[in-house]
């Protein structure tokens, strides 16, 4: 029997609309996550923007609002559970739903292999690793008591799968949280929870343009094969994607978002 595929502009138009939706990213201070917050809440959703730094929470609160979104301040240290369990209760008692959380609280250090201490180690693996499995074991505990499947995105980062000097912890940290992508989906799966990630590779936000603009931002720059650096918008396409319809059929999957940069090798 041949299998019949109708594709209608009402079948189209709207598969990224988020109306309806409740979205948490953590880490939503500065930076991606900010900018993810504005898109998930230009997408229809209300947002629930979450960092340790209440104070510029309350700012990006204002501006969605002022851009006709919705938005409500939660602070949240992703290292600690009782910090993620404190936010996901206010979250799910002030809107009465959570379906999609965006992974997005990350720390980062530079520094020789031989001269990492355990705490520097430690204060990247919590961040990066454990912080996003806190944080998704508990939504996702929740969202199974909402019986309305759910999202999970982690934002990994090529240096998951490629290396590069200063940086060992950071890329165990990636390296894991892409993997623990795909070990949480194929659990969760069954209670249409679906868990997928994005890796982008240099994105200049506030923190690093300095940086990125520098003479040694340039030679990196020669790398990529685009010539570019991405910029937080560049990872709205993926962003929308894997929190609406548009990526129902989606899980276990990890996009990466880098100008070529993961597959040059370089
Ligand atoms: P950022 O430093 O501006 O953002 C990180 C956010 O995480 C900040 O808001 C910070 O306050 C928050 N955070 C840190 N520790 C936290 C904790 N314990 N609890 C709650 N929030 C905490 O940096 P950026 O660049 O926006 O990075 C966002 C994510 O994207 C990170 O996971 C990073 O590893 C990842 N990424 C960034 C790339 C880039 O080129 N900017 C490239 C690849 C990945």
């Amino acid at each position: 029997m041949a299998i019949s595929t109708t594709v209608t502009t009402q079948s189209i138009t709207g598969i990224f609309d988020l109306s309806g939706r409740v979205a948490l990213v953590s880490g939503a201070s500065s930076g991606i996550g900010r900018h993810m917050s504005l898109t998930l809440a230009a997408a229809g959703a209300e947002v629930i923007v979450t960092a340790r730094r209440i104070d510029l929470l309350h700012a990006l609160v204002a501006e969605i609002e002022a851009a006709g979104g919705k938005a409500r301040a939660i602070a949240l240290d992703v290292t600690r559970r009782q910090s993620v369990q404190a936010c996901l209760d206010t979250a799910a008692e002030a809107c009465g739903r959570l379906d999609i959380v965006v992974n997005n609280a990350g720390v980062s250090n530079t520094k020789n292999v031989l001269k990492y201490e355990d705490s520097e180690w430690d204060a990247i693996l919590d961040t990066n690793l454990k912080g996003a499995w806190i944080l998704s074991q508990e939504a996702a505990q929740r969202m199974v008591g909402f019986n309305r499947g759910g999202s999970l995105i982690n934002v990994t980062s090529i240096l998951a799968d490629r290396v590069t000097g200063g940086v060992g912890p950071y890329c165990a940290a990636k390296a894991g949280l892409s993997h623990l992508t795909r070990s949480m989906a194929l659990e969760l799966a069954r209670y249409a929870i679906r868990v997928n990630a994005i890796a982008p590779g240099y994105i200049m936000t506030e923190l690093n343009e300095e940086f990125l603009r520098s003479p040694a931002g340039e030679q990196l720059k020669s790398r990529i094969p685009s010539r570019t650096f991405g910029e937080c918008s560049s990872l709205d396409g993926a962003l929308l994607l894997l929190a609406s319809e548009a990526g129902r059929y989606m899980t276990g999957s990890e996009i990466v978002v880098d100008g070529g940069h993961l597959c040059s090798g370089l």
